[in-house]
């Protein structure tokens, strides 16, 4: 575990490896002082989309739109911004598409294009393959004079990058479900997080950053192993420990796939092991997929790493899971034997239970706007632990494509219930969807317009 609240000065430099394992360091180059308290000013958010037009009871609450945390985050920004997004499109046209509800996301085109002329440097990563577009963001930023470079993952992995983060002033973070995509502002239902002031934090994730820039470089190769500037010293083992609204909290950033993680860095999949392992009460996971299998290599590969560890967690402890996967015009129907085969274990009276919901964003006049009115969401609440991530559930996410994960675990005297905890909001969020309008049973889900898994 690490300390972030001593005070010392590190005389000999023989010991600083010993140290540097021991407590972080904040923003000392010569990694000599240990500052107190690392993130003392420390702010932890949830971040939220609710898509237009998804009218929920009048007393539900909400984390803090995305639009509103990236304005704040870029009009906060004095020096760099780095962003890594699977792909690009904050305009309507970028698809061929006349809607004013890309306002947002123009507003963010515009704000990240003026940050240079304000003497702020910023990076930007995408992939390649990415989704298919007619964008011009990036010729756009690359004019204003932002650093572009496309990360070919179908190259090095065979996968894509699939994560989602800013780092803003090796300061500030934001890690979620949002791609830069207008749609990500007003259309689909997104949720991450924002921390502010936690350099030791940022840092970390800027290591992760600096990984996918330097793979951008032309004919690159992965190294194996990577050299010891992508080491952390911040992991399941030894997380981050800090006070967070007054709640002492542990925390660490998760990364996938293997061939992009030292050995010091804990792997997206292990993290979601181990806390659904951890859990002791309940498991509360929302995804937008679930599948138990390889989606992307063929033939298709049975992979119960997850599943399993789900089931056995209902079985072995009694512990309660429940589990919100999305449902949209373009899920895959061979989803829903996979959902079935988890919610037939349910048996109560044998103190076994797990329950599988759909969450579906209606789709109204919206129509014609696609890959949109869909719950983007990836995350998981336990009794311990709250859990922010990037990727779907299924084999090659964890295997081939990169993805980021927050892990925070909180301890008060009581449950973090009520209180701002980023836990208990996550558990707020968690059954404000699950008790909602927008939520449906297998048993009544009859034939669902808006949900491809109903005609199948
Ligand atoms: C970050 O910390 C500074 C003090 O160092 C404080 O003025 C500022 O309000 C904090 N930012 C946020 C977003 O909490
Ligand atoms: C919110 O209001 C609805 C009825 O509109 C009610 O069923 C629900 O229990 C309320 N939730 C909370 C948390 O008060
Ligand atoms: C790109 O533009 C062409 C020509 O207008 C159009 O046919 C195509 O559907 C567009 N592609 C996307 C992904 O929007
Ligand atoms: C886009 O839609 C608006 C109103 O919905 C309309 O006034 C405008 O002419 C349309 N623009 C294009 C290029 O189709
Ligand atoms: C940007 O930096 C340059 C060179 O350091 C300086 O001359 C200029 O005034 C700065 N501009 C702004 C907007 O800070
Ligand atoms: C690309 O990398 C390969 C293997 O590392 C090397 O053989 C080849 O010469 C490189 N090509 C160029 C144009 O640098
Ligand atoms: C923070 O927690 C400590 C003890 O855990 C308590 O004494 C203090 O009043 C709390 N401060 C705030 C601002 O809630
Ligand atoms: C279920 O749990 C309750 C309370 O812990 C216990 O009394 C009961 O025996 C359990 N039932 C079975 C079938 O294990
Ligand atoms: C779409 O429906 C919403 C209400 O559900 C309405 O407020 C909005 O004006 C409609 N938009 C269009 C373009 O019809
Ligand atoms: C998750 O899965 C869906 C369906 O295959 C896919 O459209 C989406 O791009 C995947 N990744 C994301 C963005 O979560
Ligand atoms: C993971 O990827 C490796 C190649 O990198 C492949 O050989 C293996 O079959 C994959 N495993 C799964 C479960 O997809």
């Amino acid at each position: 575990m690490l300390l972030c609240t001593v005070n010392v000065i590190l005389l000999m430099p023989f010991f600083s490896r010993e140290l540097d394992a021991l407590f972080p360091v904040c923003n000392h180059p010569q990694r000599l002082v240990i500052k107190r308290s690392c993130c003392e000013f420390l702010r932890i958010i949830l971040v939220e989309s609710i898509p237009l037009y998804m009218k929920y009871d009048d007393n539900a609450t909400f984390g803090t739109p995305v639009d509103k945390a990236w304005r704040d985050l870029l009009s906060m920004a004095t020096n760099q911004v780095d962003v890594a997004s699977f792909y690009w499109t904050l305009t309507g046209d970028d698809i061929n598409m006349n809607s004013s509800t890309d306002l947002p996301g123009k507003d963010i085109l515009e704000q990240l294009g003026a940050l240079p002329s304000r003497n702020v440097s910023v990076r930007v990563v995408t992939s390649i393959p990415s989704m298919l577009t007619n964008s011009t963001d990036l010729q756009v930023l690359r004019q204003k004079g932002v650093q572009v470079r496309k990360v070919h993952f179908g190259r090095l992995t065979g996968g894509v990058l699939h994560s989602k983060f800013w780092i803003v002033d090796r300061r500030h973070i934001f890690l979620g479900s949002a791609n830069m995509d207008w749609r990500a502002l007003t259309q689909v239902k997104e949720l991450g997080v924002v921390i502010y002031n936690c350099s030791s934090l940022a840092e970390d994730l800027q290591k992760i950053f600096e990984s996918y820039w330097v793979m951008g470089h032309f004919n690159s190769s992965i190294p194996d192993p990577w050299p010891s500037k992508y080491d952390t010293a911040i992991n399941k083992e030894h997380p981050l420990l800090l006070k967070a609204d007054n709640v002492s909290s542990k925390i660490y950033i998760t990364g996938s796939p293997p061939s992009f993680c030292p050995t010091s860095r804990t792997q997206d999949l292990n993290a979601i092991l181990s806390v659904i392992s951890g859990a002791q009460h309940f498991i509360d996971v929302a995804v937008m997929e679930y599948f138990p299998t390889t989606r992307f290599i063929h033939p298709q590969r049975y992979w119960p790493a997850i599943d399993d560890a789900l089931k056995r967690a209902a079985f072995e402890r009694n512990v309660k899971v429940r589990l919100l996967v999305s449902c949209g015009r373009d899920s895959d129907p061979a989803m829903l034997p996979f959902l079935q085969s988890l919610a037939s274990l349910n048996y109560p009276a044998h103190n076994i239970s797990i329950q599988v919901k759909l969450s579906i964003v209606p789709v109204g006049n919206q129509s014609e706007i696609p890959y949109s009115r869909v719950n983007h969401n990836k995350y998981m609440v336990t009794d311990r632990v709250a859990y922010i991530g990037t990727s779907n559930w299924s084999a090659d996410y964890f295997n081939t494509t990169a993805g980021v994960g927050l892990v925070v675990s909180q301890h008060t005297p009581n449950w973090p219930w009520g209180t701002q905890a980023l836990q208990g909001q996550l558990r707020a969020v968690f059954d404000r969807d699950w008790h909602s309008q927008f939520t449906v049973c297998f048993a009544d889900l009859g034939h669902h317009p808006d949900c491809a898994l109903s005609k199948g």
